[in-house]
């Protein structure tokens, strides 16, 4: 039996980091509000001229070396990202022109912190049809171009930190090995709840001088009901994987969730009876990278040695939509 396997995984930060303290500077917020409410130390945020593919790029390289290949073996791409280089043609295609790459197809993913497993599950279907062999999983988000810095748009601002993180699947044969399961969902009735209603092509002109001047382009957000609904729909996500496996809780090794919020992440956990030991949490270095939190996590969880081959590897996220899912991965 076919099924996907993770070859390498590769991660890219901006070399800038931002502290709540830096912040306290730009808005009316402090250090302790920050901590206490998301757990988040610190940020990173792209250079002037960096975008979501200048990023994906250079995780891609450090992946592609990790796996001993060539760009050029890569036959397909799928990029998840809300926080494009441009408005279209998708980023897919700018960070396949960076790679020097010609013709292999590059998916765009617009499901925010569940981008990366949307992805996945697309692309575990292409593998497994073996409509593709070698497909390049990409999260990368670029949120410092997005927020406003004032007191205005602290909720959000504070949250969000740039970076980009890259998986490299493709089939394998072992048995028992790899992804097992991947299951993702949707509530559009709650699309409004976490969003930025501009540029908005329900609008004509899709994007005015007074939408901007009323901060439209930024990040808006329900936080209560966001809190509220993940950490209900991000333990049943990863239930619902170990079910089809038949897997319980117990048989986890690891699990590696959406980097929301530090509090979010820990009541998921308690709700779930997981140890603190058995779920990777970062957030307190890169703040939440919707798409790209979810491989970034993976990428440092297999570097540190905390995933090690044949472990039980669980994922789960949730995300503006509502969107959120699950995955489960024999490592
Ligand atoms: N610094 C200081 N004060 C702030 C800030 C800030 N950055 N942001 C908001 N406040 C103020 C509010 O204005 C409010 O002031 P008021 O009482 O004078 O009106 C006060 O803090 C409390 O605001 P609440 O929104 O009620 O704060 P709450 O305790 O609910 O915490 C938070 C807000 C952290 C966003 C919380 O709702 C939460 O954890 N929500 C989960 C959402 C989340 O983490 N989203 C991440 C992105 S979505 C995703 O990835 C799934």
């Amino acid at each position: 039996m076919v099924r996907t396997e993770f070859i390498a995984t590769g991660m890219y930060v901006p070399e800038r980091v931002v502290t709540n303290q830096e912040l306290e500077g730009y808005m009316d917020t402090s250090d302790e509000w920050i901590r206490q409410r998301s757990g988040i130390e610190e940020r990173r945020w792209a250079a002037e001229d960096e975008g979501g593919s200048d990023m994906a790029k250079v995780a891609t390289e450090r992946a592609l070396e990790a796996a001993g290949m060539e760009a050029d073996e890569i036959d397909c791409i799928v990029l998840a990202t809300i926080s494009p280089d441009h408005f279209f043609p998708g980023t897919g295609v700018f960070l396949q022109r960076k790679l020097g790459v010609t013709g292999v197809p590059c998916l765009d993913i617009r499901n925010q912190c569940t981008g990366f497993l949307y992805g996945l599950e697309v692309a575990d279907a292409f593998i497994k049809t073996g409509q593709y062999r070698r497909i390049l999983l990409v999260g990368t988000e670029v949120h410092s171009s997005g927020i406003i810095l004032s007191t205005e748009g602290r909720d959000t601002a504070v949250l969000f930190g740039d970076g980009a993180g890259v998986a490299i699947l493709g089939p394998t044969e072992e048995d028992g090995r790899g992804v097992l399961g991947v299951r993702t969902h949707a509530d559009g009735q709650h699309a409004e709840k976490l969003w930025a209603p501009a540029p908005a092509c329900v609008n004509k002109p899709f994007i005015t001088k007074a939408m901007i001047d009323e901060g439209l382009t930024r990040p808006f957000m329900e936080g209560r009901d966001v809190f509220k609904h993940a950490v209900t729909k991000m333990p049943a996500a990863l239930n619902e994987v170990l079910e089809i496996g038949g897997f319980s809780i117990e048989d986890l090794d690891m699990v590696i969730p959406h980097q929301a919020n530090m509090r979010i992440a820990q009541a998921v956990a308690k709700g779930l009876g997981l140890t603190d030991d058995k779920m990777y949490i970062n957030i307190q270095r890169y703040g939440n990278t919707t798409a790209a939190s979810i491989p970034i996590a993976l990428h440092e969880c297999v570097q540190e040695g905390a995933i090690q081959r044949g472990d039980l590897v669980g994922f789960t996220a949730f995300g503006s939509g509502f969107t959120w899912g699950g995955a489960l991965v024999r490592w």
